[in-house]
């Protein structure tokens, strides 16, 4: 049998990202559904960026499930030392049962997929999130059931987050009105590719307009440090404030994949209202890839 990865949300068929979805949901309500499914095994975590949600939640669903995680940084291993991407993923691969990593390019990531033995996620790169995104989907499907058929509105940078939204549109067969300033768009052939569901729409008003979710991101993302300034003028119009949200739908949900910043891309209020599903979306972490590594790992 191949080895199935989970680079991006195309790598799984909808009907198996709604398994997940489903599956999350029910391990989260009745957590003795669990057992022991991934006894015995590892999942090797490489992080080159920093993490909160992604490491703590890997780690603790492996826990969780009978297994165990390995955190590696590089700092200390060899690939921080310039051993190659693909010679890392031979060696791991023969000592672990799966593999995820946080990294810079998305490419670089695929290379190391290429050539393990085991199922590698991603864990974030400059490309996609489809982890967090797995978290939105099951966030979204408990507090208004099925997305099918909504539209959702991406209000910010057309980075990682906004194109996995970008591919949750197509798997999960919803509308994208993405409102980002001019030079942030997400990458051009993804939304050609798209076209038929996803709208670059740049006024944030018409962008929420029917949206039963809005959603943004960090303006200057991990890697952009030094564009800070500059982001922080030019993303100023994106700010998802109250009055932004009072254009949406009326029972629209707020969700972000955190870390936030009150008072940039999201007012403190619209943080901390009750519409903001922000902290189930970060707790659903968990439950999703709980789901997702049994799905990938159990035997
Ligand atoms: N949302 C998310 O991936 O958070 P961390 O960077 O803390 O993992
Ligand atoms: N766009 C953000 C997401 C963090 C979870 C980043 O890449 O830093």
């Amino acid at each position: 049998m191949t080895t199935r990865h989970f680079l991006t949300l195309l790598d799984l068929e909808p009907t198996e990202l709604h398994q997940i979805i489903h599956r999350a949901i029910a391990l989260k309500k009745s957590p003795n559904l669990r057992g022991e499914s991934l006894k015995n095994k590892t999942l090797a975590m490489f992080f080159e960026k920093s993490s909160t949600r992604t490491r703590v939640s890997f780690e603790v669903a492996m826990n969780q499930l009978g297994g165990s995680a390995l955190f590696l940084s590089p700092s200390d291993t060899q690939l921080g030392r310039g051993e190659s991407i693909e010679d890392s993923a031979k060696v791991i691969s023969r000592m672990v049962d799966v593999i995820t990593i946080r990294t810079f390019e998305h490419e670089k990531l695929q290379r190391f997929a290429e050539h393990s033995r085991v199922p590698v996620i991603n864990a974030l790169t400059d490309g996609y999130h489809p982890c967090q995104l797995l978290a939105d989907m099951q966030t979204f499907f408990e507090h208004r059931g099925d997305i099918a058929g909504k539209t959702v509105a991406w209000i910010g940078d057309g980075y990682n987050m906004c194109q996995s939204y970008i591919n949750a549109a197509k798997q999960f067969d919803f509308t994208l009105n993405i409102a980002c300033p001019e030079g942030f768009d997400p990458d051009a052939q993804l939304l050609a590719e798209n076209a038929d569901r996803v709208h670059i729409v740049r006024d944030p008003v018409a962008a929420v307009k029917d949206a039963s979710l809005v959603t943004t991101d960090v303006w200057a993302s991990m890697g952009q440090e030094e564009e800070q300034r500059i982001r922080r003028e030019k993303f100023q119009p994106y700010q998802v404030t109250r009055q932004l949200m009072a254009e949406a739908a009326p029972d629209a949900l707020f969700m972000h994949c955190l870390p936030a910043h009150r008072g940039e891309e999201v007012s403190a209020e619209v943080l901390d209202a009750p519409d903001s599903v922000v902290w189930d979306e970060a707790e659903n972490r968990l439950h999703a890839q709980m789901a997702l590594l049994e799905f990938l790992c159990a035997d």
